[in-house]
Formats: structure tokens, C-alpha cells, sequence
């Protein structure tokens, strides 16, 4: 039985303390820490959970728990991963799960240091289309990745920017905007998929809300492989919807446009040639549950699998470091007004910060 601490009880821990209830036979939640008392009792209350902790040193230092979800703010996410690494918790971190490539490079030398297992969230990994997607990548059935496209049009309200203490929408709090924090999902799907991004052309830009951060960006990237791919997100849409599309040589294939399941069945799939269109039914038939199942539940039950085999994943700090390598791309060539050539060198402003440690003016306003 693998003992679990989670640290945040806001909107997103409920998801993991749902999905622990799920695996009962395998994981108990031991304890929460979490800095608001009140907070921290009802979520306690509601998921049967026997310590709060006020302070996460206190959960970490417990030797019942084994691993630890990592369900705070952004700005948090690397620091406590490092902590947790050395106090010897196997960590599963809520995406993004570092705010830059310099933070992400901070936990990566924490984890060579412990020798110990750390995992991003990306729950839309476990979207049976993207699986399908995936297989055909992988096998070799699609053939070459030529062009692809992610679009997330998502609607966030000056609400949501003012709640749970203000920490998004500023760079310090969410280290990014819609990129980071929405977008990223679809962008890992995508480039997961795609050979290493080498050059980005990027706009963004703030029309609509009222914070620090970028509400809306649009980019066009070169891959090593030559293929391309775009990314466009926004969170200034009346409407909300999310797509990832791809051009392959032997196939064509397209997500569908639910907003948050983009990565679920159904996906769509074309292909010009007898052979490829069998291979697509029958990965079709193999990958298409009756009911998707909860994508945490799904990623947490991997994390076990791979935790108790002593491995590390599912989506180890490696394959973590593409979409934040892609979004610090997008940042430095937005802000530079110039093409940004990837991977970016630790002595790069956007390396150590998504804003290169400069102002988003905006065009709220001007016409
Ligand atoms: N994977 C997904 O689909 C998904 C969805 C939503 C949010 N998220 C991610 O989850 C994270 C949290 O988002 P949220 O919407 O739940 O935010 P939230 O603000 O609702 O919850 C964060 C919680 O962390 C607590 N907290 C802050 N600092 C703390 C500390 N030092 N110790 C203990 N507790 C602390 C806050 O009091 C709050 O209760 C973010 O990084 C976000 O990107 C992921």
C-alpha cells in the first residue's frame, strides 16, 4: 500500500484525491498540507483524509507517505519538487511542472542527486485518440509528422484571473499565461508526437483581461526534421473550443473540438492508401474504450505501475522539457519581434524566465 501526501487542496487536488479513492487496493491518502486552515479541513472532511499538515515540511518529513502530488500555484511547482525529491517522496507535479527551462534544469539536477522518480501531470496523454495518434506515430504507420497544428480557444473571466489570491495572471505567480497554463496540454500532445522544435516565429500580445501576462499568442515553428507545425492560443474567446491537427505522409488526422477532451475520442483519420487505412481501423478498434476513462485517475494509476517496477514516468522531466522548450520559444520570439533558434542556452533571459525578464506591454485599448 503506497502511502500518498498531497500538498494544495484547491481546484485540481480534488481530481487526485478522487482518483486515490479510485486505486483503494493499492494507495491511501495519508495527509494534505495546505496553507488555508479552512481549505485544508473541508478537503480533509470530504476525502477522508487523517493529517493536515500546516506546513508541507511536516508532510514531507512523514515516513507513511511515498509519494507526493504536487497540486499548488505554478511558482511553487519546482521548488517543491526539488524538497520532495530530497526528503526521498517519489513526486507526480501538477503541470507546468517548472515555471521556466532553468527551473525544470533545478529539479533534473535534484533528481540525479536523489536518484529519485518525478513525473509531470499530462493527463491528455491518456485521451484514447491521442493514444491512437500515438501508436500510429510511433509504429511508423503515419510516416513522417510533415505539418501540425494546435489550437486552444479557451474563455477565462476577470474573475478567474482575481480568485485563489490572484496568482495567475502575473508572471510570478503563473510564470506565463494561457501558454503555460492552458495551452501547455495540447502543445505537449502535439510535440510529443513531432521531431525537437529548432526555430520559432512568435506574435503575443493582451487584448482583452486585465493582467500582466499574455492572453493570446500565435507562433509558427520549424522542426528539426523539417517538418512545421503552428500554435495558437488564447483565453480571450467568446467560445471555447481545442484542436490538434497533423499532416503525415501517409495520413491525415484531427482531434475533435471539445475544449477540455480534445485528446478523446473521437479523432478523425484519412488516408489515401488501402494499407494505412487498415492499420488505422484496427488501432481504431483496440484503442476506442466504451467510456474514456478520468485522465488522473488514468496517469496517477501509471505513476504507481512505474513506481513500483522503480521506474521513472510516465512522463519523466525529459519528455516534460518539450512543451516548456516550445513556450519559451514562443515567449523569446514574441517579445523579440525576431525568429527564436532552439534549444535556448542557460545564458538566455527566456531560459531563465518566460518573459526574459521584460514588461508585456499589450494592445488593450489601442486601436
Ligand atoms: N491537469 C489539469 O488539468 C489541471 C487543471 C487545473 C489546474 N492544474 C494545475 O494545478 C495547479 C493548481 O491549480 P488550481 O486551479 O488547483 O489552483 P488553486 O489556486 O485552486 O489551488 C492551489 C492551492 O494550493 C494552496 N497553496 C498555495 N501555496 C501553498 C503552500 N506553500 N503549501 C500548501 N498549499 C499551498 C492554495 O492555498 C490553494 O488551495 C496549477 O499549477 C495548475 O496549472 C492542472
Amino acid at each position: 500500500m503506497i502511502g500518498i501526501g498531497i500538498i494544495g487542496a484547491g481546484g485540481i487536488a480534488q481530481a487526485h484525491a478522487e482518483a486515490v479513492r479510485s486505486l483503494a487496493d493499492r494507495a491511501r491518502l495519508v495527509a494534505i498540507a495546505e496553507t488555508d486552515p479552512a481549505r485544508a479541513r473541508t478537503f480533509a472532511e470530504k476525502h477522508g483524509v487523517g493529517k493536515i499538515a500546516a506546513d508541507r515540511r511536516d508532510l514531507l518529513a512523514d515516513p507513511a507517505i511515498r509519494m507526493v502530488c504536487i497540486c499548488t500555484p505554478n511558482a511553487t511547482h519546482a521548488s517543491f519538487c526539488v524538497e520532495a525529491l530530497e526528503a526521498g517522496k517519489a513526486v507526480l507535479c501538477e503541470k507546468p511542472i517548472a515555471g521556466s527551462l532553468a527551473e525544470l534544469d533545478l529539479i533534473a539536477d535534484a533528481c540525479r542527486r536523489t536518484g529519485g522518480i518525478v513525473s509531470s501531470i499530462f493527463n491528455w496523454r491518456y485521451g484514447g485518440g491521442y493514444r491512437a495518434m500515438r501508436e500510429l506515430v510511433a509504429g511508423g504507420a503515419a510516416g513522417r509528422v510533415l505539418w501540425a497544428q494546435v489550437n486552444v480557444l479557451w474563455r477565462r473571466t476577470a474573475e478567474y484571473y482575481r480568485s485563489a489570491g490572484g496568482w495567475r495572471g502575473t508572471w510570478k505567480g503563473e510564470r506565463g499565461g494561457p501558454l503555460i497554463t492552458l495551452g501547455i496540454h495540447a502543445i505537449d500532445a502535439a510535440f510529443s508526437l513531432l521531431a525537437a522544435p529548432c526555430e520559432v516565429h512568435a506574435v503575443v500580445d493582451r487584448f482583452t483581461h486585465d493582467v500582466e501576462v499574455e492572453d493570446t499568442s500565435a507562433a509558427v515553428l520549424r522542426l528539426a526534421d523539417g517538418g512545421m507545425a503552428s500554435v495558437n492560443v488564447t483565453s480571450a474567446s467568446h467560445d471555447e473550443s481545442s484542436q490538434v491537427q497533423f499532416v503525415c505522409e501517409r495520413l491525415t488526422a484531427s482531434s475533435n473540438r471539445e475544449p477540455y477532451a480534445a485528446a478523446e475520442w473521437p479523432w478523425f483519420f484519412h488516408s489515401d492508401d488501402p494499407r494505412t487505412r487498415d492499420l488505422i481501423d484496427a488501432i481504431a478498434v483496440r484503442s476506442r474504450p466504451e467510456r474514456e476513462e478520468n485522465a488522473h485517475l488514468a496517469q496517477i494509476r501509471d505513476f504507481l505501475d512505474h513506481l513500483e517496477r522503480g521506474e521513472n514516468g510516465p512522463v519523466p522531466l525529459g519528455e516534460a522539457r518539450r512543451s516548456l522548450e516550445v513556450i519559451a520559444g514562443i515567449y523569446k520570439a514574441g517579445f523579440t519581434g525576431q525568429p527564436a533558434a532552439l534549444p535556448l542556452s542557460p545564458d538566455d533571459p527566456f531560459y531563465r524566465e518566460m518573459n526574459g525578464g521584460r514588461i508585456l506591454e499589450g494592445r488593450r485599448g489601442r486601436r
